[in-house]
């Protein structure tokens, strides 16, 4: 409508007139995800939104999403402003492991190797020798396996599970998760897959073991989203963030996209199938922050050069 239209022409405006780019993650605002299209930014998966803040020209990065990926923007460009709609807008896996203890246990195995998911503080990537977005997770998992190495990975419990099945690795779990992917529920699944014989089903590897098991594709939003172009079939049912539709829907603009049954009704679906933090990236913040300066990110720099050395690897290693 016109209050949309013009919030958009605004913030258009004023990414040229601050030097800035928006980077949005594909869980945000269709709207945002439209408008970082428009003006030159990019609508992505964590690891390349990583990537594109990292090798933009921008002096400003707006990054709409939430603020692990602020954080890492930052470690990776640390001359950069960057900014986001609001800081609030964390993530449970970045909650559920605070750097003090996730310390102490690194501290008890130091034999070995420490591989974190992108979804954790810069303190904890500053403990790291690896990190790992969920579309490279298992590539590096098996390389540092063909070295003979044993890991210890945090924090999502379920996508260390996944790659520990997939590929033998011997891997110390921490048990963190994501609220959102938790809710997928297996048996509703099963029961949806019989009206829809003729699905795919797509999933994110932050579900439990048995939706994951249930999956005809297991992937990164990314990897989702190429399934839904590459697969014939006329309907796709996918257990993760529903922001992931509008970019679904543009790859395959033919097919039914259903979301994956959570927990079943409202009262008790703490997330339904929409990640609350990054429900949080709206318009109006985003215009307010950069016309304002303010939720900028900030990391503390003793750890930056610390917490360069994984996400690098990382980057280095799917170049
Ligand atoms: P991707 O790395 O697949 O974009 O996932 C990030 C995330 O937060 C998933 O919940
Ligand atoms: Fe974190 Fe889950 Fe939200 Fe992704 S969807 S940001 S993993 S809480």
């Amino acid at each position: 409508d016109a209050e949309k239209a013009d919030y958009k022409a605004r913030i258009a405006a004023s990414l040229k007139a601050h030097n800035a780019v928006l980077v949005a993650h594909y869980y945000t605002d269709p709207l945002l995800q439209e408008l970082a299209e428009e003006t030159g930014g990019c609508v992505s998966d964590s690891l390349e939104m990583a990537r594109f803040g990292r090798d933009h020209p921008a002096s400003t990065l707006l990054v709409a999403g939430v603020r692990f990926m602020g954080e890492t923007a930052k470690i990776l460009s640390p001359e950069k402003r960057v900014l986001m709609p609001t800081l609030e807008a964390t993530c449970s896996l970045d909650i559920g492991c605070p750097i003090d203890e996730f310390s102490a246990y690194c501290d008890q195995h130091p034999d070995r190797t420490v591989v974190v998911y992108a979804n954790t503080s810069a303190a904890v990537k500053a403990r790291a020798d690896w990190v790992v977005t969920s579309s490279c997770a298992l590539p590096i998992v098996e390389h540092l396996m063909d070295k003979g190495e044993k890991i210890l990975w945090a924090p999502d419990q379920h996508l260390g599970n996944y790659i520990q099945r997939e590929t033998g690795a011997d891997m110390l779990l921490w048990e963190g998760s994501c609220i959102v992917h938790e809710e997928f529920k297996a048996k509703a699944l099963e029961d949806l897959r019989k009206v829809y014989p003729d699905a795919a089903v797509l999933v994110h590897p932050e579900s439990p073991q048995a939706v994951v098991e249930l999956a005809d594709v297991v992937g990164s939003t990314s990897q989702l989203i190429k399934a839904t172009q590459e697969l014939p079939n006329p309907t796709f049912i996918v257990a993760t963030d529903r922001g992931i539709f509008y970019k679904m829907q543009q790859a395959a603009p033919d097919r039914l996209l259903i979301d994956a049954p959570t927990a079943g009704n409202g009262a008790t679906c703490r997330s339904c199938a929409h990640c609350p933090w990054m429900a949080m990236n709206t318009l109006p913040r985003v215009l307010q922050s950069l016309e304002h300066g303010t939720d900028e990110i900030i990391v503390d720099p003793q750890l930056i050069p610390r917490a360069v050395k994984p996400l690098d690897r990382m980057l280095d290693f799917t170049r």
